[in-house]
């Protein structure tokens, strides 16, 4: 099967997750538009969905499903979201669309995190791929050189805003052998909005595509 396969499959599996009657958080980016084309077979079997980005917004209101205000919501049963990593213990590095900081307002808003992602975002230890960090465009220098001084190397990503009028910076080298440790570490610099880093919020559930079909991950 290609990668485009195994998301769709996986898309289509996070169907078993969504609770009939109810609002459903929606993630960003290509396996979730995979999840968002699936969705909109029972769009009137659920009462709307709660949004991660702008493209996820206009994806799901191409298939007429509502988009509802996160700050109308007090708790969802379910966020469905993609990863750029998850690691055996169901955390995960996220932001490779830029959407991490409304990833993880939503994953706050949810009971549980269902991870759709094919086999090639399952690592041992995270940090392989690059991680992507919000930051007010001002704050930007000197939080690059706070991780340079971890050993990291941050690299502003060119030409991307975020939904927020953040800038992103990527930052490779990091071994992230604690990852609620360095969540909650990274937390604290000024003028970082969020990191993508997901522990605290980690995946509870995961459907990971592979070529025997979706295995389920519980954590
Ligand atoms: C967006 C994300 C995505 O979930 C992550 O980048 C995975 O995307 P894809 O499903 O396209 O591989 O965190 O900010």
């Amino acid at each position: 099967m290609t990668q485009d396969e195994l998301k769709a499959l996986v898309g289509q599996a996070a169907l078993a997750y969504v609770q009939p009657g109810s609002v459903v958080g929606v993630g960003t980016g290509s396996t979730v538009n995979c999840f968002i084309d699936a969705l909109a077979g029972m769009k009137d079997r659920i009462a709307g969905a709660v949004s991660s980005s702008e493209k996820s917004t206009q994806r799901l209101r191409e298939h007429g499903i509502a988009v509802l205000d996160s700050n109308t919501i007090e708790r969802l049963p379910v966020y469905i979201d993609g990863a750029d990593e998850i690691d055996p213990r169901g955390h995960m590095i996220k932001g490779g669309g830029a959407a991490l900081t409304r990833e993880k307002i939503v994953a706050d808003l949810a009971e549980r995190f269902v991870c759709i992602a094919d086999e090639s975002k399952l690592v041992p230890t995270l940090g392989r791929f690059p991680l992507p960090v919000e930051v007010v465009p001002m704050a930007t220098a000197q939080v690059m050189r706070r991780f340079a001084a971890l050993g990291g190397q941050p690299q502003v990503r060119r030409g991307v805003v975020t939904d927020n009028g953040g800038c992103i910076v990527d930052v490779r080298g990091l071994a992230i052998a604690d990852p609620l440790a360095m969540e909650q570490e990274i937390n604290q610099w000024p003028g970082v909005v969020t990191v993508g880093i997901f522990a605290r919020h980690r995946a509870a559930v995961c459907l990971l595509g592979t070529a025997q079909g979706v295995r389920t991950m519980t954590f």
